[in-house]
């Protein structure tokens, strides 16, 4: 996954932070969360071929050029109230994952997803501490009142991420998905706002 690696620019004058070229909507104390653009076309198509975040997807593996070219189309054409973020890795500089809260602007509620593309990325609680900074956002900039999303029952890593953020499991389709070769659920989770931050 080094391909994701970004040579960093000197910081541009007056821009200390080195988010210089990013459109950075959330920072954490490691990551920026900016908006994708034209140039991460390559960083996204290695996102979507990483094993841990192809299988999530509900389209056989290696996603063909021309699906990853539709997704990365309608990722840069997605109105700016709709977030579908790269997390970047502060140091070293790298584009290592998205993050999205799909919102349904009706009822108030959004789809959340994360993924993490390079194993080595992943454990070290980036992805909780990208996944707080969204759904803070989510709850006080958006105006969201809740969130949700669906996950395999044997990705142990979301789970307890989740479940440390105060979501709560809502709903399961048992034996629901093959993955791998072996039936697995289908598990619905939700943070209402209210309930948001978690206790310490
Ligand atoms: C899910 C994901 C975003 C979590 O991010 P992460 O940075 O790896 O997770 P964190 O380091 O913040 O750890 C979150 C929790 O999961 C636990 N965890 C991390 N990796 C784990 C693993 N492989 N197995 C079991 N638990 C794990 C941590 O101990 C932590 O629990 P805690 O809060 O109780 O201490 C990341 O693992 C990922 O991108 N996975 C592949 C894509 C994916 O599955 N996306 C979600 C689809 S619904």
């Amino acid at each position: 996954m080094e391909s994701l690696v970004d040579d960093p620019p000197p910081p541009a004058p007056g821009d200390p932070s080195g988010a210089s070229g990013l459109d950075v909507v959330l920072t954490t104390p490691r990551l920026w969360l900016a908006r994708f653009r034209p140039e991460d076309r390559d960083a996204h198509r290695a996102l979507l071929d990483a094993p841990a975040l192809a299988r999530l997807l509900p389209v056989p593996a290696p996603i063909s050029d021309e699906l990853a070219a539709a997704v990365f189309a309608q990722i840069l054409s997605l109105p700016p109230e709709q977030l579908h973020l790269a997390i970047w890795r502060k140091a070293p500089r790298a584009l290592i994952g998205s993050i999205g809260v799909h919102q349904d602007p009706r009822d108030r509620h959004g789809a959340m997803s994360i993924g993490l593309g390079d194993a080595a990325d992943r454990g070290h609680g980036l992805g909780t501490e990208a996944a707080r900074a969204v759904i803070g956002h989510a709850f006080t900039a958006l105006g969201l009142r809740k969130l949700w999303f669906d996950h395999h029952g044997d990705n142990a890593a979301v789970r307890a991420a989740a479940e440390r953020l105060g979501f709560r499991e809502v709903g399961r389709q048992r034996a629901h998905c093959l993955l791998d070769g072996a039936w697995v659920d289908w598990v619905t989770m939700e943070l209402f706002a209210e309930a948001w931050p978690p206790p310490a």
